[in-house]
């Protein structure tokens, strides 16, 4: 069994973000999106992976992942030069994948469990592909299934207007050779892309067994902004314990789970957990709520950061502000004109909506 994880892809949705890094590069809990997909895989037992890249981010993909070692397995680089939909990049992955069954993984996904049962399941059964669903409120934004008793896929339709059933496509499929017989058969859909589920339901108009497993757990496609955000959210809502492997001052108050990375230095500083922070960090007469993420190198100083992501280099300094639920990208530098801290103390009537920017 191999692992094609797909990270190529434009990213629109993510910018301007995506204007200079790769989304599947963007971190979770500290991590890149992309190593929760290795470690799935990983988890396994896979040990041939092959990261699909485009030529604007692939270089950066590279050098983030490396060539295995640090999982102790092999990495092949698989260049799509246009991202032309997910069946497309298959086709791009052929001479890597051979004739051998694989898992493909969306880059840009995360879901909780890992997918060994699922690969045991697969090998041990006739299908030939085997497809992962969830439950969702809002189908017709994804690739829709329609099953059998038995969970054998019926048909598929991607983004349907009136949705025949509320599973959808989660990033995760398996799939032996005859994909590729699919794939060959389909032309591009209306947006230009060769869909995935065009593909697999060609699969069983050839006759083909095409099998799944609805999730119960959860899952995470991280495309927007909110979707990084609640992905850190559940991602550090489940680490289990914290570590401070920095430097804490007697003054600062750290409560719940928190991870503070080597060499980093709080100073006067509420921490309330899940949070992580990464290694030399400089953090002084600062809150940080609970769900935030904090970058190496990172420099705060008189602000309050809750439900955000901040990425590596941040400089956050005399902010006198709080800043919720953002994403900021590598190197941002957030500075106050003025340094009269903003305070309000509202007394506000039920059902009031106030936005204050
Ligand atoms: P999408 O999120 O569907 O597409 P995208 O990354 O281009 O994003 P946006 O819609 O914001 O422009 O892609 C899912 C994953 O598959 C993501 O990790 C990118 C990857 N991908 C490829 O590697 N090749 C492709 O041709 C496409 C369409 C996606």
């Amino acid at each position: 069994m191999k692992g094609l994880i797909l990270s190529g892809g434009k990213g629109t949705r993510m910018r301007p973000i995506t204007h200079t890094a790769a989304k599947q590069l963007l971190p979770v809990a500290n991590k890149p999106i992309l190593f929760y997909a290795v470690e799935s895989l990983v988890g396994a037992g896979i040990r041939e992976i092959g990261i699909i890249i485009s030529p604007e981010t692939g270089d950066d993909v590279k050098e983030c992942l490396g060539d295995g070692d640090r999982w102790d397995v092999t990495i092949d680089y698989i260049l799509q030069d246009e991202p032309l939909g997910l069946a497309h990049a298959v086709k791009t992955a052929r001479d890597f994948l051979k004739d051998d069954p694989f898992v493909m993984y969306l880059g840009d996904n995360l879901i909780k469990d890992g997918v060994g049962p699922l690969v045991q399941r697969f090998e041990a059964g006739q299908a030939d592909a085997f497809i992962l669903l969830k439950e969702v409120e809002n189908p017709s934004s994804f690739g829709v299934a329609v099953l059998n008793g038995d969970g054998k896929i019926l048909s598929l339709e991607e983004k349907p207007k009136k949705p025949k059933s509320n599973l959808a496509l989660v990033g995760v499929y398996l799939f032996n050779h005859e994909i590729h017989n699919a794939i060959d058969k389909i032309k591009p859909s209306k947006r230009g892309e060769l869909e995935i589920t065009d593909a697999i339901a060609k699969l069983i108009d050839m006759g083909h067994s095409v099998d799944s497993h609805v999730l119960t757990s959860w899952w995470l496609d991280t495309g927007k902004k909110d979707d990084m955000l609640e992905a850190n959210r559940v991602v550090l809502d489940e680490m289990t314990e914290g570590k401070i492997d920095g430097f804490i001052d007697d003054i600062t108050r750290i409560s719940g789970r928190v991870a503070v990375g080597k060499g980093s230095k709080l100073k006067n500083c509420t921490v309330r957990g899940p949070a992580v922070i990464g290694e030399n960090c400089c953090l002084e007469n600062t809150y940080v709520g609970p769900f935030t993420s904090i970058g190496d190198r990172a420099k705060v100083s008189n602000a309050e950061i809750e439900h955000c992501i901040l990425r590596e280099d941040c400089q956050i300094l005399d902010f006198h502000g709080r800043i919720e639920d953002s994403l900021i990208g590598v190197n941002v530098e957030l500075t106050r004109g003025h340094h009269k801290p903003v305070a309000f103390r509202l007394m506000l009537g039920d059902d009031s909506k106030v936005e204050v920017v």
